[in-house]
């Protein structure tokens, strides 16, 4: 018997192409639902060969599924998720509506899928920040082997972690100041098209954004409380595709080259590091693919024990669509579905 899943937010950024990934990688979903708000009602999705027609979330049985993953906003969350918990199926949710919940786990599967077994205490299981998860799955092996002090990195993150109307307004901007048409921002704080905005997400009291701080209590909660990490999250003129330059100091030492083999070995990476025109990663190249690109492997001299990285990865793919259905299939292996 297969599971009965549906995707919450289906018209959306992230909710296509978790229908695409769960076709893709043949996910053993005996029924299938699209699900958005009722003005997407009718509407079509593809799901691998198929078109689905959108439904009403508000007017769905929950009690007919056993899945639903939910990527619709932090507030739909709050709103939606106890009630689709208490009709009995459980939920991965994209939002950070969730992610600091004690009784939640927050799950990389590459990193920390033990903890999937938490799902037994909610029924929720929560889908780190995009820039998180690409970030844990490049260091989760050099931790492992030698220890992380503390992290710097500084992320240049595609306009599609905002969403399908931030990818709307990059190309509209993008076109209308070819022809002097006015750029108001809607979706960003400033214009995005020729620019890069070091502001994505609310402000905080001490001046860090929520998306910053997301990156630092998140790692804490995935990867190891005593590590340390400083952030600055900046959005650039980019359709698909976050990049992070990262800064470590470790607890030892270890070179570039034993870094090369390390990532080289280690899953949901592919290292492409060569010193040479175009031996590295950019995001455009990333774009469809799973893995976790690392290029530009550095000792960094100006610290003891400092290296330094180059991570890029498919935002909606393994930022977003791709782990939650990667967590799905390790539910699902693991008994914990029904
Ligand atoms: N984009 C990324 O890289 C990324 C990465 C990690 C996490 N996330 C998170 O994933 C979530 C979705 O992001 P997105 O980029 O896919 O956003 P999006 O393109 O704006 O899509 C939002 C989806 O939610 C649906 N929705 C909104 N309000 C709803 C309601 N009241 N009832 C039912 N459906 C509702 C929308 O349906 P309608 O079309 O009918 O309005 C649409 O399908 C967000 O929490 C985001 O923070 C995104």
């Amino acid at each position: 018997m297969g599971v009965k899943v549906a995707v919450f937010g289906a018209t959306g950024a992230v909710g296509k192409e978790m229908l695409t990934i769960l076709a893709e990688r043949l996910f053993p979903a005996d029924e299938i639902y699209a699900l958005a708000s009722r003005k997407s009602m009718g509407m079509e999705v593809s799901y691998g060969e198929k078109d689905l027609k959108v439904l009403n979330a508000e007017t769905f049985d929950f009690s007919s599924v056993d899945l639903v993953l939910m990527s619709a906003g932090g507030e739909v969350s709050k709103e939606w998720t106890p009630k689709i918990t208490k009709a009995g199926a459980v939920v991965i949710d994209n939002s950070s509506a969730w992610r600091m919940d004690p009784d939640v786990p927050l799950v990389v599967p590459e990193v920390n899928m033990d903890a999937l077994d938490g799902v037994k205490k909610k029924g929720i299981i929560a889908n780190p920040n995009c820039s998180t998860i690409q970030l844990m799955v490049a260091l989760k092996p050099i931790h492992d082997r030698i220890g992380i002090k503390r992290i710097t990195c500084s992320t240049y993150q595609a306009v599609s972690g905002g969403g399908q109307a931030a990818m709307d307004e990059l190309w509209t901007q993008t076109k209308g100041i070819y022809v002097n048409d006015s750029v108001d921002p809607e979706a960003f704080t400033k214009q995005i098209a020729f620019n890069v905005i070091p502001h994505i997400d609310d402000f905080m009291e001490d001046g860090t954004t929520k998306e910053e701080w997301k990156m630092v209590v998140e790692t804490k909660k995935i990867l190891d409380p005593k590590i340390k990490l400083f952030a600055t999250c900046v959005r650039v003129p980019v359709f698909v595709g976050h990049s992070i330059s990262v800064n470590l100091e470790l607890e030892g030492e270890l070179s570039a080259d034993e870094t090369r083999d390390l990532l080289r070995e280690s899953p949901g990476l592919m290292v492409i590091d060569k010193h040479e025109d175009e031996g590295y990663v950019t995001p455009v190249e990333c774009v469809g693919e799973f893995a976790t690109f690392v290029s530009r492997i550095r000792e960094d001299a100006s610290v003891e024990n400092g290296l330094a990285l180059w991570v890029v990865s498919d935002n909606l793919r393994k930022g977003a669509a791709l782990n939650s259905v990667q967590i799905a299939e390790g539910l699902n292996n693991r008994g914990l579905l029904k």
